[in-house]
């Protein structure tokens, strides 16, 4: 780790390589286009998913054949549609959103890209007091955490007592926005936290993408 001699980890993507793989491999339709864009038409922040990142979402969803997805924190409702577009026929995600104007912005997207809520349901609630709501709908395939950082342990521990064996934990903004190693700042302690529990219960990795992405199995 970190040898000098090694290339591992040099950095060779460029704005144009992102913008030629996302348009190649990640492209949007109007739907992703109009929840993507959600927040320059409207008062929210934007910090949805990256293109390339969101479709690796779907193809997770795919590859695990995913029936039953929980997303925490929805905003305009972008990942979910990535998530949505990856289920097996029949599958549901129900997402979480803290926010009332993000909760119907993305219920609006969400219809616009031609789903209704017993695929895509978005709940207006904080997270950890509706997770205990959809519990028996569960086991879950798959988790997907995008939320409140300092509710990213007890998001992880919710996921491995819901989670399928063989179910996905996937958590954005891993590296904490470049703090994740600060020693003060509880933020950053509870992201340190959430990665001690997630590489003790599952089997994991953090994925670097610019924002780094755990990724964990459970076993
Ligand atoms: C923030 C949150 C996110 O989930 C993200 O991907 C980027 C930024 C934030 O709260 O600033
Ligand atoms: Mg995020």
């Amino acid at each position: 780790m970190a040898d000098p001699n090694s290339r591992t980890g040099v950095k060779y993507s460029t704005p144009e390589i992102q913008t030629f793989a996302d348009q190649t491999h990640a492209p949007h339709d109007a739907a992703l286009e109009r929840a993507f864009r959600a927040p320059d038409q409207h008062d929210m922040p934007a910090i949805q998913l990256g293109v390339s990142e969101s479709r690796l979402l779907t193809l997770l969803m795919q590859l695990i054949a995913a029936k039953k997805v929980v997303e925490i924190g929805t905003l305009a409702g972008y990942s979910a549609l990535r998530l949505a577009r990856g289920l097996a026929p029949g599958g549901k995600v129900w997402t979480f959103e803290i926010e009332p104007s993000y909760a119907q912005i993305a219920r609006d997207n969400i219809a616009a890209a031609g789903f209704t809520s017993s695929t895509i349901e978005v709940r207006l609630a904080p997270a950890l007091q509706g997770l205990t709501e959809i519990e028996a709908h569960g086991p879950f395939d798959a988790v997907f955490i995008d939320a409140d950082k300092a509710g990213y342990p007890e998001y992880a521990r919710w996921a491995k007592q819901h989670l399928r064996r063989g179910g996905l934990l996937i958590g954005d903004n891993s590296y904490y926005f470049g703090q994740l190693l600060d020693a003060d700042g509880p933020e950053a302690a509870r992201m340190r936290e959430f990665h001690a529990y997630v590489s003790e219960h599952f089997d994991s990795v953090c994925i670097p993408t610019p924002d780094g992405m755990v990724l964990a199995i459970v076993p």
